[in-house]
């Protein structure tokens, strides 16, 4: 297990009863932890060739932006629905309850495209899933997924068969 681990704060039963809550915003304010998740998802892209990160808002962006510039890549955004300006293309998705809905902006993202799409969590996987739906849809052809951190007891791996998916600390529990 990767060093990054003894950074990522547990929280038990936050938000609700049962439930251990990963926190990651102990890892960005540690100035060593920050820069070892960075360096550690940078790594998990290995010799994979890609045009650009897709960072999935809001925790995605914290890891996906520095990962992008340090490789002197694109980044582009996926955000919750109604925050882009542009003409944009949407996937809606479920959650445990109710649902969402993400976009892009549809010119970003150009048929045949390469890209690595960067997260915090793979926790369902529906998330992900989504974002590799949204871009493919449009022509993209996702090469990897990074994640900083994944819950293997919900098992989201499985929804994400089509490209090969790396995370640099996994849970065995939920
Ligand atoms: C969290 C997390 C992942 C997603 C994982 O995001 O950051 O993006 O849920 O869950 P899943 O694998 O079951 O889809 P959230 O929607 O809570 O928002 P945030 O990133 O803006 O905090
Ligand atoms: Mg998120």
């Amino acid at each position: 297990m990767s060093k990054v681990e003894q950074y990522i704060t547990s929280i038990p039963d936050y938000p609700k009863a049962g439930i251990i809550f990963r926190d990651i915003t102990s890892v960005l304010k540690d100035a060593d932890g920050l820069r070892l998740a960075v360096d550690e998802m940078t790594a998990k892209i290995g010799d994979t060739e890609f045009d650009a990160i897709v960072g999935l808002e809001s925790r995605g962006f914290l890891f996906g932006m520095p990962m992008a510039y340090n490789l002197h890549k694109a980044f582009i955004p996926v955000r919750k629905s109604g925050k882009l300006p542009r003409a944009t293309s949407r996937i809606a998705y479920d959650l445990e309850y109710g649902s969402a809905e993400i976009e892009v902006h549809r010119e970003d993202i150009t048929p045949g495209l390469r890209v690595v799409i960067v997260d915090d969590l793979i926790a369902t996987g529906g998330t992900l899933e989504a974002a590799v739906h949204l871009v493919e849809q449009l022509g993209a052809k996702v090469v990897k997924i990074v994640c900083l951190l994944e819950l293997k007891g919900l098992h989201g791996r499985d929804r994400l068969t089509s490209c090969p998916t790396e995370a640099v600390v996994s849970y065995e529990g939920n």
